[in-house]
């Protein structure tokens, strides 16, 4: 599923194979969901990083997702049937928030692949995911090593930066390829 997918839209996938459990269970981790009441998950492809999040976040807090594949989508419907999927672009979070009854979110847990994304695309994604994001919430994202250091992967990471009161680097976990984890506060 996922090759097929990549195959078909490289630009949007940006990834060889799902995430490990290893990847996840960091993310879930780094994400602190345990005070969270509002989650928001972008590109969960075929659902690693749902199972963690649903593993670890209060029975209470609410959790969406926001995929742009259709097919993806449609998977993450049959194994997650009780989740509000929005298949569409992660840009459009705020509107889907509001429509939801939210004012913002608490956590942003995000699979998008950053490092494909050109600089205009990285700039209005980042923008609109940090505009959801309440004060003090939390941004996790997580790159392939050692693609960080390609230009986009610098941009990406300068870009962090600008707009986070803290970013944090993890170290790096099995996966294919390798990944760390960004951990950002607002
Ligand atoms: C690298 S894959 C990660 C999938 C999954 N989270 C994992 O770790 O196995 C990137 C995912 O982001 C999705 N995606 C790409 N651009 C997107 C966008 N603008 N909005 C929402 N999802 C997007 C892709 O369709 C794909 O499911």
């Amino acid at each position: 599923m996922f090759l097929k997918q990549t195959l078909l839209h490289p630009k949007e996938s940006g990834a060889i194979a799902a995430s490990s459990r290893r990847l996840a269970d960091l993310m879930v981790r780094e994400a602190q969901l345990a005070d969270a009441r509002v989650i928001v998950e972008v590109g969960p492809g075929t659902g690693v990083f749902t199972s963690a999040i649903l593993e670890k976040k209060r029975p209470e807090a609410a959790l969406h997702l926001i995929e742009i594949n259709a097919d993806f989508s449609k998977e993450l419907s049959v194994r997650f049937p009780f989740l509000p999927i929005h298949t569409t672009s992660a840009e459009d979070i705020g509107p889907l928030l509001t429509q939801a009854g939210h004012d913002g979110c608490d956590r942003v847990i995000s699979g998008l692949p950053w490092t494909a994304f050109e600089n205009g695309l990285q700039e209005r994604l980042l923008g609109a995911l940090y505009e959801a994001l309440h004060p003090g919430g939390v941004f996790v994202t997580f790159a392939y090593f050692p693609l960080q250091y390609l230009p986009n992967g610098q941009a990406f990471r300068h870009r962090l930066e600008r707009r986070f009161a803290g970013v944090r680097m993890t170290d790096v976990v099995p996966n294919i390829p390798p990944a760390f984890v960004y951990v950002c506060t607002k």
